[in-house]
């Protein structure tokens, strides 16, 4: 069986029935697919094994970026198998600005749209044009624009009505060379002058002091979602802690960091089994050599239920958990 722990930034010991990479939108090779038991991967860096998988993993290698500079935007359209932060880089390089604050997020471009990866005040959903993709069940390519994708928070179309139904080949981005600078968040609204070199630099900066590197220590970067409360709940809490931070999304609705939830609950550094919540940033997860899954399941579960016992919030994970049978829910 195929060993898939150099497949997952986790690094979990955990195997598949088969592994197969797909580089081009052949049909053959989609064919296969169709009748199988499948899970469909990236660069593995928010998916986490925690068991023996019965089934084919399928590793996204679609490479390739095309650029055409139009008046007032540059659009690119770039395969799914390109290394997220690799593609930041060009374009800082070329002066394609505007995703600098996306800098260093793991993973590959495929990968980006599923979960609308977002860091320092920016979601990449922002510059998705359109996102082309296979119907696995009949081989038809399609491409939907951004205003289809039904992006949220950590969410879109592609996690919930096309889950496991899709492989995305390629993304297509637009950027206006208006050239907006996003620099409210945090350490990044203290810039002087700012520019996007700087954002750029500043980004990985704050990620490579606050977030573990996953080739030294396997973790899958965020490992809840931040929750969306009821302001009447944040009330409440604020009666014992008067402190929480919060950010308003709504009139009734606010986001609060699941970070420091965790934190309050003393969970910082704590280990269980091969598993440590990070001292640095408690909502990542972090494998100090010997982890297993189940030390996965039960630390995950034991931070929800002490969570909700304490606070009335449901975390929900970020990560995406892969079972024997496929994914698996808290
Ligand atoms: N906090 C604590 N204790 C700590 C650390 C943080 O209380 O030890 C609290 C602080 O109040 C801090 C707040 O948590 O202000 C937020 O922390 P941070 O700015 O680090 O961001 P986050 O909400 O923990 C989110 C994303 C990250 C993204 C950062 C920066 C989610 C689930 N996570 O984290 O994304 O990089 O903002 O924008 O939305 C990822 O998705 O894997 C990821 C790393």
């Amino acid at each position: 069986m195929p060993s898939l722990t150099d497949s997952h930034t986790f690094s979990l010991p955990s195997s598949c029935s088969f592994l197969i990479s797909v580089t081009d939108t052949n049909p053959i090779s989609l064919a296969a697919l169709r009748s199988t038991h499948f899970y469909l991967l990236g660069e593995g860096s928010n998916s986490i094994f925690v068991d023996d998988f019965e089934g084919v993993v399928v590793q996204n290698k679609i490479k390739g970026l095309e650029s055409d500079d139009l008046n007032d935007v540059i659009m690119l359209r770039v395969g799914a198998g390109e290394n997220w932060h690799d593609l930041i880089t060009t374009c800082l390089k070329n002066h394609w600005y505007g995703m600098e604050n996306l800098a260093l997020i793991p993973g590959s471009v495929g990968a980006a749209p599923i979960q609308n990866i977002g860091a320092y005040g920016l979601e990449v959903s922002t510059f998705i044009e359109s996102v082309e993709f296979i119907e696995l069940e009949t081989g038809a390519k399609h491409k939907i624009k951004s205003n289809e994708c039904r992006f949220g928070y950590r969410d879109s179309i592609f996690k919930n009505d096309l889950a496991g139904k899709v492989l995305i080949t390629h993304v297509n981005f637009v950027l206006p060379k208006s050239n907006y600078m996003e620099t409210s968040y945090g350490e990044l609204a203290n810039l002087n002058a700012p520019t996007p070199e700087k954002i750029f630099n500043t980004v990985i900066g704050i990620r490579r002091k606050k977030l573990p590197d996953p080739r030294q220590w396997g973790n899958a970067g965020s490992f809840f979602k931040n929750p969306i409360i009821d302001k009447s709940l944040l009330t409440q809490i604020q009666h014992e802690y008067p402190d929480i931070p919060f950010f308003c999304i709504s009139k009734t609705l606010v986001k609060v960091p699941a970070a420091w939830l965790i934190d309050k609950l003393g969970f910082k550094g704590k280990v269980l089994g091969g598993v440590q919540c990070h001292p640095h940033q408690p909502l990542v997860l972090v494998n100090i050599g010997s982890a297993t899954g189940k030390d996965v399941l039960e630390f995950a579960r034991l931070i929800m239920s002490r969570v909700k016992e304490k606070f009335n919030i449901e975390l929900e994970p970020e990560v995406r958990l892969i079972g024997r049978n496929g994914l698996i829910e808290l």
